[in-house]
């Protein structure tokens, strides 16, 4: 499968779990497993929700990976923080060139942040790392943008 077919095929799946009946946090987990466990560069995948209890703040969500002391992050803060704050995907391919960044590991080299909108408001993010400098290319982007559009209607 080249790499196109393999979004496609995840695409397909990820829809089929979010069309699915199980509860909406499970649904996010295997979400986040589909992407880790057969992209190899996508080292740790998770979501980030918008606090509805405290304003400007993200909370983390279900994730795959290296546990992170990033558990909330204000609106701003690193990456994460900034994509809330200006609602768009911020690629970063080279994490260490980055002065307004949150070391989850220091074997992270390049970050993706996508915005998840239901209804026009932002209600949460989805945040992919990789240890590898460079790992998100536009067709990345592309694909994770339609992922996002798929797995809103579930946060
Ligand atoms: N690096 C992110 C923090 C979240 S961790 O990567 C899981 C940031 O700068 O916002």
């Amino acid at each position: 499968m080249n790499k196109d077919e393999l979004f496609r095929w995840l695409l397909f799946k990820i829809k089929a779990v979010a069309n699915g009946s199980n509860e909406n946090e499970p649904k996010l987990r295997v979400v986040c497993r589909l992407l880790k466990n057969n992209l190899p560069n996508y080292d740790w995948v998770g979501f980030y929700m918008v606090n509805t209890k405290k304003e400007n703040e993200l909370v983390l969500g279900p994730f795959e990976g290296e546990p992170t002391e990033h558990k909330t992050i204000r609106f701003g803060d690193g990456i994460c923080g900034q994509a809330a704050e200006k609602k768009e995907t911020f690629l970063v391919s080279d994490v260490s060139a980055e002065s307004n960044y949150l070391a989850c590991s220091v074997n992270v080299k390049s970050e993706i942040v996508l915005p998840i909108f239901k209804d026009n408001n932002l209600v949460g993010e989805l945040d992919i790392d990789s240890h590898q400098a460079d790992a998100f290319a536009k067709e990345d982007q592309e694909f994770l943008e339609e992922v996002c559009r798929l797995i809103a209607p579930v946060l």
